[in-house]
């Protein structure tokens, strides 16, 4: 298996991925909104020329005490095709697609995800470090990883998804 940058003749496998993932069309549309009108980092990953799992990642803003040319990304969503699941690749695409968001420059990702699976990788509950989210959501799901130590140091505020996320029903 290997864990590469999606390509364009990738979009609709990355589609049924997050379909069978999820249940639902949301996160798919989702993708594909964001990708049409902002910047995004979208990693797959492929077995035998099958991709069974991918993680996508957009940018967010900070309303409050932070610069405004702080790149902070949001992580969303992942998705590993069911009959795949817990067996190691979600962690691989989280991994190699962190690496990849801090080569890009970016200095912390933010996730509103499960609470038990995020913290393995370093992510904290954004609250610790200054940081709510613009939903009302409870404080343990909505995390945050400093990609340089002390990246967000005497920073503070609501970090704000992209426009896109709002129109995801
Ligand atoms: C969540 C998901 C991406 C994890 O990918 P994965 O390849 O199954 O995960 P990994 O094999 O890397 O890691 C397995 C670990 O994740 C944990 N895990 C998997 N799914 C989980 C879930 N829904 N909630 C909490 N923990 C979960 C397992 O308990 C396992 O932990 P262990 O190693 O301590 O036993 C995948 O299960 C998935 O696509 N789920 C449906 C969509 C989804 O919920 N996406 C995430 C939104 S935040």
């Amino acid at each position: 298996m290997e864990v590469r940058v999606e390509k364009p003749e990738d979009v609709d496998a990355v589609r049924k991925v997050n379909i069978a993932a999820f249940g639902r069309e949301s996160e798919a549309n989702l993708v594909d909104r964001l990708r049409g009108s902002v910047s995004t980092l979208s990693f797959v990953a492929v077995e035998s020329e099958q991709i069974i799992g991918h993680i996508f990642f957009s940018p967010v803003t900070i309303a409050g005490n932070c610069p405004d040319d702080l790149l902070v990304l949001g992580l969303a969503p992942l998705a590993v095709v069911p009959e795949r699941q817990r067996q190691g690749v979600g962690s691989l695409l989280v991994r190699h697609g962190l690496n990849e968001c801090a080569k890009l420059g970016s200095k912390a990702v933010v996730v509103l995800g499960h609470p038990e699976y995020y913290p393995r990788f370093g992510f904290v509950p954004a609250k610790k470090k200054g940081f709510g989210c613009e939903y009302a959501v409870p404080d343990e799901v909505f995390m945050l990883l400093e990609l340089e130590n002390g990246a967000l140091e005497g920073y503070s505020g609501t970090v704000k998804y992209r426009p896109e996320f709002k129109e995801c029903e």
